[in-house]
């Protein structure tokens, strides 16, 4: 079975004679990729240990940014002769299930259920079923799968379930009512541009930020009233020259959905609104070191605690989601109220094209998937 991996220095050297090898330069550091052939798991569907299991084959799968730290661990720290499996979302055949799993049957198109923290009570691993989300045969348990509906094609399902189940998840704890104004930072982003889609069944009115102004005309088609382009080195969000007047008249953002709080959550204190409420889901520094680059220049912290206690302020911390939150969003898809933005599909051993558009690409518009032929 096929593995798209990240290759340590000798592993190259391992591969059958023939077999592609490229290298992708990922934030100046050269990493080798290529596809790695592994024996396929054994699966008996009688076995005790699998009566809750189901046996899938890969059919397409994406990354998302967490797994660039992954990458740069195999880079720096793996083992020469080893090699680092990627992908953290998937759509699957199902090919067997154990004895006890009602839920699924063979042929049936599933994806990840990534429920955190509780993994539904049955004794799964809560959070995403697997870091290695390429490889082509695997097993899970049945509580870590989703059913894929008819209507939604592979290349959706495969970039689906981390960014509709975390922004469904986000947006429940913001609670925002009808007419709120929520700002939405790093537009572009997967998380916001799922966020931002999502909240097209809100009655809210949505900005947005941004490091650049390329996609106006896309991000305002759905849905958001106004784009601002901010640069790293503002200091506060109040006093960017087109940011601070929307803010002082909307009276603050109400909501606010961040997916780099180590970007962004002292600058925007000040542009909320008395009683406002943000929610973050993750942070930008997440390899620097690593590579040795510089860790981010720190934002002044200096009075956020101030201005979040001062303006009633509430700071809601979010990883994932809930089973119910995917549910709802693969509803709202089938329904054709949730658009999800995929920007390209790569196939037939183009490992370094998808890693180069995935991590590199400025123009990228969305989730890159991987399809196997
Ligand atoms: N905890 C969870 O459950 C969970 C789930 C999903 C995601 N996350 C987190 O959400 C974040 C986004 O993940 P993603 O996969 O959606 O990322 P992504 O698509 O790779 O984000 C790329 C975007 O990030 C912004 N960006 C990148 N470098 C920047 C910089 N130096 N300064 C300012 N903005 C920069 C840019 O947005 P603009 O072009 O708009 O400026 C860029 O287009 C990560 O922190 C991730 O770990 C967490």
């Amino acid at each position: 079975m096929r593995n798209i991996a990240i290759l340590g220095q000798k592993a190259r050297q391992m591969l059958p004679p023939g077999a592609r090898v490229d290298t992708v330069v990922l934030d100046d550091v050269p990493v080798a990729c290529g596809i790695v052939e592994t024996p396929e798991p054994e699966f008996a569907p009688d076995q005790p240990d699998n009566e809750s299991r189901v046996l899938v084959r890969v059919r397409a799968f994406s990354l998302n940014y967490r797994d660039k730290n992954r990458i740069f661990s195999m880079v720096f720290n793996g083992v020469e002769e080893g090699f680092y499996v990627v992908g953290s979302e998937f759509v699957a055949e199902v090919l067997a299930v154990g004895s006890k799993v009602t839920e699924f049957a063979p042929g049936d198109r599933v994806m990840g259920d990534n429920d955190y923290p509780g993994s539904n009570g049955n004794g799964a691993a809560p959070g995403i079923p697997t870091n290695h989300a390429s490889r082509e045969i695997q097993i899970f348990h049945k509580a870590k799968l989703l059913k894929v509906p008819e209507a939604m094609p592979d290349h959706v399902a495969a970039a689906f379930s981390i960014g509709a189940q975390t922004t469904y998840s986000m947006i429940r704890k913001l609670q925002m009512p009808d007419g709120a104004n929520v700002l939405v930072t790093s537009a572009k982003s997967n998380t916001s541009l799922f966020a931002i889609n999502a909240l097209k069944n809100h009655r809210v009115n949505v900005y947005a930020t941004s490091t650049s102004d390329r996609f106006e005309p896309k991000l305002k088609q759905m849905g958001v009233e106004q784009l601002v382009v901010v640069d790293a080195l503002c200091p506060r969000f109040l006093e960017h020259p087109a940011l601070g007047p929307v803010a002082k008249r909307l009276d603050g953002f109400n909501g606010v959905i961040d997916p780099y709080f180590d970007l962004h959550l002292p600058r925007v204190l000040g542009v909320m609104a008395m009683g406002g409420k943000y929610v973050t889901c993750g942070m930008y520094d997440q390899y620097l070191e690593m590579i040795g680059k510089a860790p981010l220049r720190g934002y002044k912290n200096d009075g956020a605690l101030i201005a979040i206690m001062m303006k009633n302020l509430h700071i809601i911390g979010n990883c994932i989601g809930l089973t119910s939150d995917l549910q709802r969003a693969v509803q709202d898809f089938t329904a054709g109220s949730l658009d999800v933005a995929v920007d390209s599909v790569f196939s037939s051993g183009q490992v370094a094209e998808f890693l180069d558009r995935t991590f590199n690409a400025r123009d990228r518009f969305g989730k890159v998937v991987y399809r196997y032929d």
